[in-house]
């Protein structure tokens, strides 16, 4: 059965893609709590799973110097490319990255001490067997909402999505927000000690952070519900409008930490 068809699709759409550094605006907000909870140490070897554009593998590449190691993984091409000009303009001669589907694919330069994840775990469509696959001596994620990424009111010119294949799961920014379900996920392939730390942020973005024109269509909105969906987006972002094109956005995700005995 093929895995991940839409997400790899939807990670290689210029579209989508073009808008990630924008979009890094609201989720690298995240990373120095990850960074802070994962305690880096040096000569530690790091995977970095969904890495993007590579900021949070790059920080982990600083940490663990130049005895250590950090590769990113990422479905997608453009944002591997993105992501070895950035280690490049730093200089970053340790971190490696690697265009692989974490789900399924033996990642080179395993195995790893530690595994660490920024939003890139929750678009596994067969989580069982991703966690299975990834299963390094401590796993650290980020996981869970981004509740102002996308109003409520979109469900209405949004085609609805396919059923789902027998033995796939919905994938998506909730799809690990659930805290037992995602601590029962892990303890199901082998995880101990599982754990979860709620955090609550409000950070100040532009209107960029958070979507664009193009993001309409890669979502999933017919072209002649484009003029409602951005009628609808608008109205859902003036609740969180503190200046010209500013909002303070909350911003809701879980630290998930397990260990591979
Ligand atoms: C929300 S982005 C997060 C990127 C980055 N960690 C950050 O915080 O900026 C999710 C990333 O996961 C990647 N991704 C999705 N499914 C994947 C898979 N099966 N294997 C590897 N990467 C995947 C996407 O290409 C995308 O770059």
């Amino acid at each position: 059965m093929p895995t991940n068809e839409s997400e790899k699709a939807r990670w290689n759409d210029d579209r989508w893609t073009d808008a990630w550094p924008d979009r890094e605006r609201l989720t690298n907000s995240v990373s120095p709590y990850l960074l802070a909870a994962l305690g880096l140490e040096a000569g530690e070897r790091v995977l970095d799973i969904g890495c993007g554009g590579g900021g949070q593998s790059i920080t982990a590449a600083q940490a663990v110097g130049a005895t250590g190691a950090v590769v990113g993984v990422d479905v997608s091409e453009a944002l591997a490319a993105l992501a070895r000009r950035r280690a490049t303009e730093v200089g970053a001669a340790n971190v490696t990255f690697v265009v692989s589907d974490a789900q399924v694919q033996t990642i080179d330069g395993a195995p790893f001490d530690v595994a660490m994840s920024q939003f890139g775990v929750m678009f596994f469509d067969e989580p069982v067997k991703a966690f299975s696959n990834l299963r390094a001596p401590r796993l650290l994620a980020a996981g869970g909402a981004q509740p102002v990424a996308y109003g409520r009111d979109h469900g209405a010119v949004r085609r609805p999505p396919p059923p789902l294949a027998p033995g796939k799961s919905a994938v998506g920014p909730f799809s690990l927000g659930d805290e037992a379900h995602t601590t029962a996920l892990l303890e199901s392939v082998g995880f101990t000690d599982v754990g979860a730390a709620a955090h609550d942020l409000v950070i100040d973005v532009p209107a960029s952070a958070i979507f664009s024109d193009n993001s309409y269509a890669v979502l999933g909105v017919e072209p002649a519900s484009v003029p409602a969906a951005s009628v609808a987006m608008q109205h859902h972002l003036e609740q969180f409008a503190v200046g010209e094109d500013l909002y303070k956005v909350p911003l809701a995700f879980y630290i998930f930490h397990a260990v591979n005995p």
